[in-house]
């Protein structure tokens, strides 16, 4: 991605390359709008929950818990995923995106799916039929996906992570299906717990973290104008995690989940590599703290947290009950990941939209808008501080079974959420105001 769009006169030819080969801005941006949809429903039922005292304790709704959480993971996490390898396709591999139309079939597909699978589970009605399109959605992504990889000159360093991260969600969906079909009837399995187990697993940590990890490594350097002096963490780091997940899931799997303790512990040191890396780029980065690399540190904090709440589980220094449970999957989920997104989306959509709305067709001596103008930063670091104690108070009132913690939490979650959508709508309103 060009840095700025200030840059000396001719610099700006050099968006023609990229932009020829960039998917349509509609591709990435009908995924970055509905995610925003998604985490706003989140926030706004997590609300519905907190206040209903539905989420903890005595009276915990399992149906409702799953349905939030696929909200998030389905509607805002995968959603938001899908809509930046679409995007990075082009700046990664130097390639488009390949079979463009399976992706928009793939996209609504995967709205009917999440819709009505969430919708199923709220509902109290079977959840395996809906959860179907979701799982073929995932079939046309990575047909396209995967097909642009093949079709890049090589496959770098953030590309081999994401190769990995899809072939995880294969087998995540084929587990959740499978979870689906068995239901609270255990039509199928003697021990859901372990397929849930390594569902989980696959999924937060295989699909979401190492996507999360290797994007990271090119996009925060990018953001924070740091060069990559040495690999060796992140390359430890990729091992660590790879070896710690498959022998969790396998463990889980087909053992009776004997040996968690090794594998939560070869995962912290996975992310403590991985901590280390990042930490080597922010040491060398060249741009004062801003909102995007402040949420990425936020994110950083969080995946700390996540690794000693694992830990603690698989040591047992915390009852393994469904309080803990829950305040280990929040954190996982509102104190890791969805700083991380809020973080690179508030770079990526900006940006974006500078590229296809000013950038096309511009010419000299007329005025390009900087980049920093699509956003109202007093209103974006508005949005960080009203977010940043949320996944904590949160992650407390689960652990604590705390009503009134967690209604704290659901607050200024459902604020956060408000106020992210403003900041998009501010972004927003340069196509709205180009169009008409
Ligand atoms: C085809 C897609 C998917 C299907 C059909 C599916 C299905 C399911 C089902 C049925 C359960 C509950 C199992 C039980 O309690 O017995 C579950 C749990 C869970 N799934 Fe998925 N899932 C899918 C994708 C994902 C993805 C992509 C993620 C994360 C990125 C994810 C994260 C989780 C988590 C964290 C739980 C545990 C929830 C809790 O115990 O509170 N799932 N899934």
């Amino acid at each position: 991605m060009p840095d700025s769009p200030t840059a000396a006169p001719g610099a700006y030819g050099s968006t023609a390359p990229f932009l020829a080969k960039a998917p349509p801005l509609w591709v990435p941006m009908r995924h970055f709008l509905a995610a925003a949809a998604a985490f706003a429903t989140f926030a706004a039922a997590f609300a519905y929950g907190a206040f209903g005292h539905r989420l903890a304790g005595a009276q915990f709704q399992a149906r409702f818990a799953l349905g939030l959480v696929h909200t998030l993971t389905l509607g805002w996490i995968t959603m938001t995923l899908f809509g930046a390898m679409c995007q990075l396709a082009p700046v990664l591999w130097e390639t488009s995106l390949v079979a463009e139309r399976a992706v928009k079939t793939a996209w609504w597909l995967f709205m009917i799916g999440i819709a009505g699978f969430v919708g199923h589970l709220w509902t109290a009605g079977d959840y395996f039929w809906p959860a179907v399109p979701v799982a073929a959605a995932f079939v046309l992504y990575l047909y396209s996906f995967l097909r642009t990889m093949a079709s890049a000159k090589q496959l770098d360093w953030t590309g081999k992570h994401l190769a990995l991260s899809v072939g995880y969600l294969v087998v995540l969906a084929m587990l959740g299906l499978i979870l689906a079909y068995d239901g609270p009837q255990g039509r199928l399995l003697n021990d859901p717990e372990s397929l849930l187990v390594a569902h989980v697993h696959l999924a937060l940590i295989g699909w979401v973290s190492l996507a999360i990890m290797g994007v990271s490594y090119r996009l925060v350097s990018m953001f924070s104008l740091s060069h990559l002096q040495s690999k060796t963490p992140g390359r430890v780091a990729l091992v660590l995690v790879n070896v710690g997940l498959i022998g969790l899931a396998v463990d889980s799997l087909f053992f009776g989940r004997r040996w968690m303790a090794l594998w939560a512990v070869i995962l912290a040191c996975g992310y403590g590599a991985y901590a280390y890396q990042v930490r080597q780029i922010f040491s060398a980065r060249n741009r004062k703290l801003d909102p995007a690399l402040s949420y990425t540190i936020l994110a950083m904090i969080g995946g700390a947290v996540w690794a000693v709440l694992g830990l603690s589980l698989a040591f047992g220094w915390l009852p393994n009950d469904s309080d803990a449970r829950a305040a280990y999957v929040f954190c996982i989920l509102l104190a890791w990941i969805t700083p991380f997104i809020l973080g690179q989306i508030h770079k990526i959509v900006p940006f974006l939209v500078w590229l296809h709305v000013y950038s096309k067709g511009w010419k000299p001596p007329a005025r390009l808008p900087k980049m920093e103008e699509l956003t109202l930063r007093p209103l974006v670091w508005a949005e960080l501080a009203v977010f940043a104690p949320s996944p904590y108070l949160g992650i407390a009132g689960f652990l604590a079974e705390s009503n009134a913690l967690l209604e704290a939490s659901a607050a200024l979650l459902l604020c956060a959420a408000i106020l992210y959508l403003a900041n998009l709508g501010v972004t927003m309103r340069h196509i709205v105001r180009k169009v008409s």
